[in-house]
C-alpha cells in the first residue's frame, strides 16, 4: 500500500458464520470458530440452537474470541421449549429448518416482520418430500411453522431459482437424516456450504449440469468431524467500501484486509472493471478452504462508466446489487440491471426499496419487474433515505451520503447491525482519514454549488469558535456508553469532563427536597436561583454545589431522583437555567461535553460532535449490569422495552429533545468494547486538532 494509506477490516462473513453455528452443532466434538461475525443475523442463529440445547461459548464476546460450539451429534439436539425466532435473518431460518428435518423433535419457526413475509414454499417443499412434517400456523408458505423432524428420504430437487439457502436447507437435511440428497439449480449459488461439508468429511460431487449446476451428496457418513476454521471478511460488506472508494477515487491508498474472494461470491469485480474501477486481490491466501486477499480499488476516481448486468451475473453478485444501483447513480450514463427478481424477496423488496430512494435523493431511475436502469448524475444528491428495514439498503445509501456532493440522512441507521456491526464507525473513520488528507471536496460539474465536508466544517469551528479550548460533544441514548466513554476521554486528553445528567439530577433532588418536584410545572427561575447550582471543578472532574455544600454521588443517583429527572428536564426554565452554567465549563484545553443536547444546542460549534447509539438489548443489558443485578433474557427484553419507551420520551419532547447533530458522527457501540468506544472518539478528536 502508498505511505499515507490506510487499512481496514470488515467483520467475518455472514453466510459462513450461519454455517459455521449450524454444522458446528450438528458435528461430533467441538467446533472452534475464529473471526465469526458478531451481526444480529447469526447471534439470532446461536440464541435458536441453544434453545435446541446446544452448547455454544464466545458468541457474545468480541469479534477476537474464539466462538466454541460443543457439537452433540447428528439427531440429538432437544425440543425447544419456546419458539424459535430467528428476527430478520433469512439464511438462519431457512439453513435451521433443513437442519431440524432431520431431527426427531418437534420445533415453531418464527421471524420479525420482514422474515415473515418472505417465502418459505421454497424449503418447505422440498422438506416435506424428504419426509419432514411441516404445518404453517398462520398464512401458507410464510413463517411461523410447526416443523416435525425425522425419518427422512433422499430427493432430487430441481429449483426453479438460484439460491444458497435452498441448496443448503436440502444438504443439511440430507446430511443430517443420514439420506443422499441431489440439487440442481439453473445457476450457480455460492457454495461455502459444500466447501464447510467437504472439510467435515462428507463426500460433495458437483459440477455444471445440461441446464445449471448440479450439487449431489450420495452417500452422507454416520458423523460430522468438528470444524476449526478462520472466518474471512464479508466480502459483501467489504464491497460497500470497494464503492467508497471507487466513487470518491482513492486509488489503492485504502486496503481491505482478509476478506473473502469465493469466486461464487465476487461478481461484483468483474461489474466495477467495466465501471472502470478495477479491484486487485493481493496477497491471495486459502484459509480453511476459502479464498482471501487483500483488496485495493485501482483508478484515480476519474468518471466511473454505466453497466449492464444481466441475469447470469446475478447469483454471484446478489446482495451486491443495491450498492451498485447507487454506483450506476454517480456512473456516466445509463445502467441497466436485468435478471434480478430474487430482489424482491430479500430483507425488503429491494428493486422498489431502491428506486423509491433513488428518486427521492434527485436520481432517476426506471423500475422492471426484474430491475432497474439508473440514469447517472453529477447533481447534488439530497434527502431522507427509507431503509425498510433492511441493511444493505441503508449501508448503500449511507456510502453515497459519505462522498462529496451528497447529503442523505437514513431514517434507520441501527438497522445495519444484522452483517455489519460497527459499520458507521468505520464509514466515519474512513471518511475522517480521507478528509484529513485534504480530499473531500466535490468536484461538481458547471455552476454546481461547493459543499463544504463534516471535518472542514468541524475543523474550522474548532479553530475559530472556542477560545482554545476543544469542546468534544457526546450525546446518546440511555445506556449507550456516553459516561464511561466521557470519562475516559477526558482522562485521555486530559479535559475537562462535563457530565450535564448530574446537573439535571441535582436541579431535581433540590426541588424535591423543597417540595417543588410535584408541581413541576409551576417552577419559576427564582426558584432555580435559589437552588444555587453551582460547578466544582476539581482539576478536571466536576462536582456539583447545591446552596454552598457539595452534593454526594449517592444523593444524585437515589431512586427519587432518578424517577423524577426525566420530567424535571424537560422543563423550559430548568433547561435555560442551565444553560450557561455548562456553556462555561468550556475553560482550559478541551472539554468533553457529554448529555442529550450537547451537540445540538448547548455547544452547537463543538470541534467534534459524536451521537452514541447500541442496539436496545445491549444497553439493557449494560444497565442491568451496572446496577449489579442478573442480565437473563426476561430481565433483558423487560429493560430494553424500558429505554426504549425513554428514548420516544426523549426523541419526542418538544424541547431539546434527544437527537443526533445533522454533523455528528455515528458511533454504534454495540460491539464495542469501553475501550475500542474510547479509541474511535479519540481518533477523531486528533482527525480535527488543528495542526500546530
Ligand atoms: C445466502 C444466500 C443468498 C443471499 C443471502 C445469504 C446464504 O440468498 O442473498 O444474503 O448465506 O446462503 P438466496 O439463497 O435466497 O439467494
Amino acid at each position: 500500500m502508498r505511505s499515507g494509506g490506510l487499512s481496514i477490516r470488515v467483520p467475518g462473513d455472514k453466510s459462513i458464520t450461519q454455517r459455521a453455528l449450524i454444522l458446528g452443532a450438528m458435528a461430533d466434538g467441538e467446533s472452534r470458530i475464529a473471526g465469526a461475525l458478531r451481526g444480529a443475523d447469526p447471534l439470532a442463529t446461536g440464541r435458536a440452537l441453544a434453545a435446541l440445547g446446544v452448547e455454544i461459548d464466545g458468541l457474545d464476546a468480541g469479534e477476537d474470541q474464539v466462538v466454541r460450539i460443543a457439537g452433540c451429534g447428528l439427531r440429538s439436539w432437544r425440543s425447544p421449549s419456546g419458539t424459535l425466532d430467528l428476527e430478520n435473518s433469512g439464511t438462519g431460518v431457512r439453513l435451521l429448518a433443513g437442519a431440524l428435518a432431520a431431527q426427531p423433535l418437534t420445533a415453531v419457526l418464527a421471524g420479525d416482520e420482514s422474515l415473515s413475509r418472505r417465502p418459505m414454499g421454497r424449503i418447505t417443499g422440498p422438506l416435506r418430500r424428504m419426509g419432514a412434517s411441516i404445518r404453517y400456523l398462520e398464512r401458507p408458505g410464510v413463517l411461523p411453522f410447526q416443523i416435525v423432524g425425522g425419518g427422512l428420504n433422499g430427493i432430487r430437487h430441481e429449483g426453479r431459482v438460484a439460491s444458497a439457502q435452498v441448496k443448503s436447507a436440502i444438504l443439511f437435511a440430507g446430511v443430517g437424516g443420514g439420506v443422499g440428497v441431489e440439487v440442481r439449480e439453473p445457476r450457480r449459488s455460492r457454495d461455502h456450504s459444500e466447501r464447510m461439508l467437504e472439510g467435515m468429511g462428507v463426500e460433495v460431487v458437483e459440477g455444471a449440469a445440461a441446464e445449471g449446476w448440479l450439487v449431489r451428496v450420495p452417500e452422507p457418513p454416520p458423523r460430522l468431524s468438528p470444524l476449526q476454521m478462520q472466518v474471512p471478511g464479508d466480502f459483501s460488506s467489504a464491497a460497500f467500501f470497494l464503492a467508497w472508494a471507487a466513487l470518491v477515487g482513492c486509488g489503492d491508498l485504502l486496503q481491505l484486509e482478509a476478506v473473502g474472494v469465493n469466486p461464487t461470491r465476487t461478481g461484483l469485480l468483474p461489474a466495477l472493471a467495466r465501471m472502470g474501477a478495477d479491484v486487485r486481490v493481493l496477497g491471495r491466501r486459502s484459509e480453511g478452504g476459502e479464498a482471501v486477499g487483500d483488496l485495493v480499488v485501482g483508478g484515480d476516481g476519474s468518471a466511473l462508466h454505466a453497466v449492464t448486468v444481466g441475469e447470469d451475473e446475478i447469483p454471484g453478485m446478489v446482495d451486491e446489487v443495491p450498492i451498485l444501483a447507487v454506483l450506476a447513480a454517480r456512473a456516466e450514463g445509463v445502467s441497466r440491471i436485468s435478471g434480478a427478481g430474487e430482489l424482491r424477496v430479500k430483507e425488503s423488496d429491494r428493486l422498489a426499496a431502491l428506486a423509491t430512494n433513488l428518486r427521492r435523493i434527485g436520481v432517476a431511475v426506471e423500475e422492471f419487474d426484474d430491475g432497474l436502469e439508473v440514469e447517472g448524475t453529477d447533481a447534488p444528491l439530497t434527502g431522507v433515505v427509507e431503509s425498510f428495514h433492511d441493511h444493505r439498503i441503508a449501508m448503500a445509501f449511507g456510502i453515497l451520503g459519505a462522498t462529496p456532493g451528497c447529503n442523505i440522512r437514513i431514517d434507520d441507521p441501527g438497522t445495519t447491525d444484522v452483517s455489519f456491526p460497527g459499520f458507521w464507525d468505520l464509514l466515519g473513520r474512513v471518511r475522517t482519514w480521507w478528509e484529513s488528507m485534504g480530499h473531500g471536496t466535490w468536484r461538481p460539474g458547471p455552476g454546481k454549488r461547493q459543499p463544504r465536508s463534516v471535518a472542514q466544517d468541524a475543523r474550522a469551528s474548532a479553530v475559530a469558535g472556542s477560545a482554545g479550548c476543544t469542546v468534544v460533544a457526546i450525546d446518546g441514548s440511555a445506556g449507550s456508553g456516553k459516561s464511561t466513554t466521557a470519562a475516559a476521554v477526558a482522562g485521555q486528553l486530559g479535559y475537562r469532563h462535563l457530565d450535564s445528567g448530574a446537573l439535571y439530577r441535582a436541579v431535581t433532588l433540590g426541588l424535591l427536597d423543597a417540595d417543588l418536584a410535584m408541581a413541576v410545572e409551576t417552577v419559576t427561575p427564582a426558584d432555580l436561583e435559589a437552588l444555587d447550582i453551582a460547578i466544582e471543578w476539581r482539576d478536571a472532574a466536576m462536582a456539583v454545589r447545591m446552596r454552598g455544600v457539595r452534593v454526594p454521588e449517592e444523593a444524585l443517583r437515589a431512586a427519587r431522583v432518578t424517577s423524577e429527572v426525566s420530567a424535571v428536564s424537560a422543563l423550559a426554565p430548568v433547561r435555560e437555567h442551565l444553560l450557561e452554567l455548562q456553556r462555561a465549563a468550556a475553560d482550559g484545553p478541551g472539554l468533553v461535553a457529554e448529555g442529550r443536547d450537547m451537540g445540538t444546542v448547548v455547544f452547537p460549534d463543538a470541534a467534534v460532535k459524536i451521537y452514541l447509539d447500541a442496539h436496545p438489548r445491549e444497553r439493557a443489558r449494560r444497565r442491568i449490569r451496572q446496577r449489579g443485578g442478573s442480565a437473563g433474557a426476561a430481565e433483558i427484553e423487560e429493560e430494553a422495552r424500558r429505554l426504549k419507551d425513554r428514548d420516544e420520551r426523549d426523541s419526542s419532547r418538544s424541547l431539546a429533545p434527544l437527537a443526533r447533530a445533522g454533523d455528528a458522527v455515528l458511533l454504534d457501540t454495540t460491539h464495542m468494547d469501553p475501550r475500542a468506544q474510547m479509541e474511535a472518539v479519540i481518533r477523531l478528536v486528533r482527525s480535527v486538532e488543528p495542526s500546530p
